[in-house]
């Protein structure tokens, strides 16, 4: 069975669906690997070092999708790419379905089966094939690096005979994956850390790793399947003034707050970033989902008050080799999951499959992943 690993064409995306240290096990599993001549080259992987481990590599579109059985890719693919998968293959990618409905009805009438790696369920079983997760963990180390390198402060306390130079304060909003991987990373540079989360479950975690739990015992919530549950729009009032003071004490604030499948609520407003010391820095990750902070221009690096707002997209792709790595040992367990000897299986009663499809044998699958609830759906995220 043909699978294939094109390379991305969206804007920025330097990340490869499949590295050539994972072919060999796609191959052990009797699957061809198709390769697109360059697709590894943004992730300093050349195309012999895929031929090397027995992928073949083309440089033709036509030939490199023809009697394809499984599209590999990151992101979800372009209208022109759309029409190059043959009917009945799998796709596997992120494909934010809510955002992206014209390729969602593409992938529908081309009969593609395709499963979006973003609404997998975070059940154990997953843990290997999550995505969402492994990309959010770089984007966060990512996130300090970049408050690092644009702060005009060091990090760590230096005693010297100049005398002392304070700590830099880090502010991490938002928990999750990104968010504990930010602490970790802050941590490891001597600053000194908060950090704050809805869900107060986090505590724990956020103190083990040396930073400080800023608690505000309001309503708090988790939704269902591990993922935050919106706040009301009171919550998040009383929450912004809460936070208002935190935010101001902060050298660097790095926000990481989202609802799957919403706009990510604000946490830092335009007054508190006029309230913060000039210089300093605010990363906002969820910045492809809207922005924490009311100040970010998605997409953008932009100055707002003296105040560095870093809104940039698609994060992970800065660190594209382990970024690749780690995407590859994802994609490939899903794939390998529904390889079933010569054919891949698609079983909808599976839960894996179930939450994921998004489209099959030509419809569109309403309700996919919960989205059509709200409760397990990641059309805010990037990564
Ligand atoms: N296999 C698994 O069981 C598995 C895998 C990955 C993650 N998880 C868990 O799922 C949870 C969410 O992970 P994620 O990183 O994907 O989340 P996410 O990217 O959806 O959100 C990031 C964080 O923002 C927080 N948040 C949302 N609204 C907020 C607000 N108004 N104010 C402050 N914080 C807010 C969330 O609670 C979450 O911790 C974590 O506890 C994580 O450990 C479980």
């Amino acid at each position: 069975m043909k699978v294939v690993i094109p390379k991305e064409t969206a804007n920025g995306e330097r990340r490869v669906a499949v590295v050539p240290d994972v072919v060999p096990k796609l191959k052990a599993a009797g699957l061809e690997v198709w390769v697109q001549a360059g697709a590894g080259l943004e992730s300093h992987h050349d195309d012999s070092a895929y031929q090397e481990a027995g992928a073949t590599v083309s440089s033709d579109p036509v030939e490199l999708f023809k009697d394809a059985k499984a599209v590999l890719k990151v992101q979800p693919p372009t209208l022109n790419e759309l029409k190059l998968i043959p009917p009945n293959a799998l796709l596997i990618s992120f494909l934010y379905p809510g955002r992206n409905p014209e390729i969602v009805a593409g992938l529908a009438i081309g009969h593609v089966t395709a499963l979006a790696l973003e609404l997998l369920p975070r059940i154990s079983r997953a843990q290997t094939m999550d995505a969402l997760s492994s990309q959010a963990s770089l984007a966060g180390y990512k996130a300090v690096i970049m408050g690092a390198e644009r702060l005009d402060k060091i990090i760590p306390m230096q005693m010297t005979a100049a005398g002392t130079l304070a700590p830099a304060r880090v502010f991490v909003m938002g928990a999750g994956v990104a968010g504990l991987q930010a602490i970790a990373t802050a941590r490891r540079l001597g600053a000194i850390i908060e950090a704050f989360d809805v869900r107060s479950a986090v505590k724990d975690e956020i103190e083990s790793l040396g930073a400080k739990f800023i608690s505000i015992p309001l309503e708090s919530a988790e939704g269902s399947g591990g993922y935050a549950a919106e706040q009301s729009e009171d919550y998040l009032r009383r929450q912004r003034e809460l936070l208002s003071e935190r935010v101001a004490a902060a050298d660097i604030v790095i926000t990481t707050a989202s609802v799957p499948g919403r706009k990510a609520p604000v946490l830092v407003t335009k007054e508190m970033v006029s309230r913060m010391r000039a210089g300093s820095v605010i990363i906002d990750l969820a910045s492809e989902s809207g922005g924490n902070c009311e100040a970010t221009v998605p997409g953008e690096e932009t100055v707002s008050s003296g105040v560095k707002i870093v809104g940039v997209f698609d994060v992970p792709s800065s660190v594209s080799v382990h970024a690749s790595q780690t995407y590859s040992r994802n994609v490939s367990n899903f794939l390998l999951a529904l390889t079933k000897g010569e054919e891949f299986q698609v079983d909808l009663q599976d839960e894996l499959v179930n939450a994921s499809c998004v489209t099959h044998s030509g419809e569109v699958r309403l309700g996919f992943g919960g989205a059509a609830n709200g409760t397990n759906s990641s059309e805010g995220n990037q990564q």
